[in-house]
């Protein structure tokens, strides 16, 4: 099948979080499994070109109809980790895509909706005519609603339409004018597609109305959006169209995350040789500065936002300093307040010999600290499904979690999880408070100094897991077939 991915963000040359994991592994898994994918992506000035082979123009003053006028935009085609991709450059529009930074512009609804429309001129243009156009979160959203609107009633075929949520908590809202900016009547617009004043469009409800089918990344967030708060407004839409709605679970990419053979790893290891796990400990305490051998290390990588659990990773540093364990952090914030309460608590601790916060994105360290920490806690307060306790269990680092939305249905707890001891694999926590964190980070570093067997196991059954692709990207093709025998 030909299938077209539209996506804000591609693993490794344009990421923020794991949506870039996600759009990058699946594509390949569809493309190992026989189907033609496409991924089409902005062309940021900041994208990490070195990652790009057969960089090439292929389409020369692309016009795009936006606000009124058409605008001429440049395509380049390129390959990524084996998958092609396509980048459209928004060069005219006071350079949408070249502000050194993917979100976080005051014009982020304008900017993607515009990259929504030019992505949809190129396939149409190009006579690209995929099966599927499978477009994710708010960003792409639009591109659904242009599809059945504009494209489809100009002529091109009705391709499905498939949409993923990675967060519900992020939806893209902006006054009506939007649309019209995209040549659409705005009167056409349903109702639900808008907040309760009208003349305000949410961009993830218009995709759940217009699209043939709606996932997002884990089963158990699948429930609570339909059921809870978590739904962020979206519960009865989510409801309503529940036929047209489900979650697949998120894999990694194994080639990519693999211990046995990761680029910047000079220890490489498996669950069958893990000794050189512990080498990489070593690189990591001497690159942190840590100074005892001998204590367990907690690591956390992650966005410092509020759904990740900003307070209780702060607790956690303490928390596990007292409990005898070391702690590092490696982590980024957009928000300046979260970022400045970080830096205050590591001046706090900059004498400290068992503790170290690292701050920025920074790739190659997330391996190093992956594969040389004992445990990664993710006391997030919601998550979609989460991909660092799937990385950390590849790389024998035992997960400390809270039980909500994708991490509860990854991670299996020592002793209270109804799952069989073989597949048990971490520890989990249920109040979003200090005492919850504790319960949980306690017994890990207990575990690590008095019951070493007891950890090694939770150590093997999560190397030995099945966090691949194949099977979640089995579920997307099964989707995609049956949508396109309704066609
Ligand atoms: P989210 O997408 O909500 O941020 P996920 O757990 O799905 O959370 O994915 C996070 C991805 O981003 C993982 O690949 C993780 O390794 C990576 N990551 C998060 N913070 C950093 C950082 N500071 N430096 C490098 N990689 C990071
Ligand atoms: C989002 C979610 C995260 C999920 C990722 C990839 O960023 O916050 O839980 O793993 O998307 O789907």
């Amino acid at each position: 099948m030909k299938i077209a991915m539209l996506s804000p963000e591609c693993s490794p040359i344009a990421k923020v979080g794991g949506l870039a994991d996600v759009v990058i592994g699946l594509s390949k898994s569809l493309q190992l499994q026989g189907h033609d994918v496409s991924i089409i992506l902005p062309k940021y000035d900041c994208m990490r070109y070195d990652q790009i082979s057969n960089l090439e123009t292929v389409y020369y003053d692309l016009p795009v109809m936006y606000r009124g006028e058409w605008q001429a935009n440049d395509v380049m085609s390129g390959v990524v980790e084996g998958v092609k991709c396509f980048f459209i450059d928004g060069k005219w529009h006071k350079n949408f895509f070249n502000r050194g930074k993917i979100y976080g512009e005051s014009d982020d609804n304008d900017r993607f909706a515009f990259f929504s429309k030019a992505a949809m001129e190129f396939m149409f243009k190009v006579g690209m005519d995929p099966d599927i156009i499978h477009s994710h979160d708010w960003p792409t959203a639009l591109a659904n609603v242009l599809q059945r609107e504009i494209y489809y009633k100009e002529g091109m075929r009705k391709p499905r339409l498939v949409y993923t949520v990675h967060n519900f908590a992020h939806q893209g809202i902006a006054h009506e004018s939007v649309l019209g900016d995209l040549g659409l009547n705005s009167a056409m617009l349903p109702l639900e597609c808008r907040e309760n004043d009208y003349s305000i469009v949410n961009f993830m409800k218009s995709a759940v109305v217009y699209s043939d089918y709606i996932t997002t990344v884990s089963p158990n967030y699948a429930n609570e959006v339909q059921l809870t708060e978590k739904g962020m407004g979206l519960q009865y839409l989510l409801n309503k169209y529940h036929h047209k709605f489900s979650g697949i679970l998120n894999g990694i990419d194994e080639e990519y995350w693999n211990p046995k053979d990761d680029q910047y790893l000079s220890h490489h290891y498996d669950v069958e040789a893990i000794e050189n796990k512990y080498k990489n400990k070593e690189v990591l305490r001497e690159r942190f500065l840590l100074r005892d051998e001998y204590k367990p290390i907690v690591a956390v990588v992650s966005r410092l936002v509020q759904q990740k659990g900003v307070d209780l990773i702060k607790h956690s540093i303490f928390y596990a300093l007292e409990q005898g364990a070391q702690f590092v952090l490696l982590g980024s914030s957009p928000d300046p307040n979260i970022s400045y309460e970080f830096a205050e608590i590591k001046d706090m601790l900059n004498e400290n010999p068992d503790c170290h916060l690292e701050f920025g994105f920074n790739e190659a360290l997330s391996h190093l600290v992956y594969a040389g920490a004992d445990m990664i806690l993710i006391p997030s307060l919601f998550e979609p499904c989460g991909l660092t306790q799937l990385i950390g269990m590849r790389y024998g680092t035992v997960p400390v979690a809270r039980f909500t939305g994708g991490l509860a249905d990854t991670v299996h707890d020592v002793e209270y999880s109804r799952v069989s001891q073989k597949r048990r694999n971490g520890y989990t926590f249920i109040d979003a408070n200090k005492e919850g964190l504790e319960f949980g980070l306690g017994r890990a570093i207990d575990d690590w100094f008095n019951e070493p067997q007891q950890f090694r196991n939770l150590v093997n059954n999560g190397m030995k897991s099945d966090f691949s692709w194949k099977m979640s990207a089995k579920k997307y093709v099964k989707i995609y077939k049956y949508l396109h025998s309704q066609v």
